[in-house]
């Protein structure tokens, strides 16, 4: 699973043969420069679940629920009913093991990925971004909360930076897959941030995070070309150019 916001990294993730999409909140901080996912917004998510789906029509493609939209029952039936016919969403994913929600949304026919771990809307409350399920009572607490959702219908769960062990046991306990993010190895799938993956975000870099590329430098020196050539005369060339015929250009001045 990777993250995509738009149709062109959709139809590159497609191509690549990702298999899962999500359209995260990770959005604010990666592309809207959000200081965290709390400000981002059911129509934000909309908008660019539209592009994504654009770009990969036949890919799973999951639309995060924003904070707060998932507050209650309705907020969250409202906010999925519009992520997937609007939008376009195969399923939603939701923080936490809020599993009246997840009941009521499956009831409704909606495919939900649940999330635990480090849940970034709620990081406050976790003590910042910080790993998740270290002692033995949170782990306890962390395979309790998994456990629930799957009771409560989710297709999967994403298992946000807890330790590897945990990770493992979780995955093993579960019947449902679950997807890792600093989970370690042994989850039954991955899921990175495309900006993280192709190293365009750079206000931080987690552990768990391995860039494929260092595209943040890539993409400053090719627009630094850019830049230099068009001062410096050498772009546009002739051949990135458009001509009139002679004689329509005798026309031209011909008649002055
Ligand atoms: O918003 C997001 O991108 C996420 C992933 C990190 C799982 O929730």
């Amino acid at each position: 699973m990777l993250t995509a916001y738009d149709y062109p990294t959709a139809k590159l993730a497609a191509e690549a043969g990702v298999d899962v999409i999500l359209v995260g909140d990770s959005l604010g901080m990666v592309v809207l420069g959000y200081d965290s996912t709390v400000p981002v917004t059911v129509e934000e998510i909309l908008h660019h679940t539209k592009a994504a789906r654009r770009g990969a029509p036949h890919v799973h493609l999951v639309a995060d629920l924003p904070f707060m939209a998932d507050a209650t029952s309705e907020r969250a039936l409202a906010a999925a009913e519009r992520l997937v016919k609007e939008g376009g969403a195969d399923s939603v994913k939701l923080e936490g093991a809020k599993t009246a929600v997840v009941r009521q949304l499956v009831a409704a026919g909606v495919p939900v990925l649940g999330h635990v771990g480090l849940t970034p809307q709620t990081a406050g409350s976790l003590g910042g971004y910080k790993v998740q399920g270290r002692s033995a009572a949170a782990a306890k607490k962390l395979l309790e909360d998994a456990l629930a959702l799957e009771e409560a219908g989710v297709w999967g769960v994403v298992l946000e930076m807890v330790p590897a062990q945990l990770a493992a046991l979780v995955s093993e306990q579960l019947q449902v897959p679950t997807i890792g993010i600093g989970a370690g190895g042994k989850t039954d799938g991955q899921v990175l941030v495309f900006h993280d993956l192709i190293g365009v975000f750079d206000r931080f870099k987690p552990r768990f995070v391995k860039r494929y590329l260092e595209g943040g430098q890539l993409i400053r020196e090719a627009v630094a070309a850019y830049v230099a050539d068009v001062r410096g005369g050498v772009f546009p060339a002739a051949e990135h150019s458009y001509q009139m015929d002679e004689e329509e250009l005798e026309g031209l001045y011909g008649e002055g």
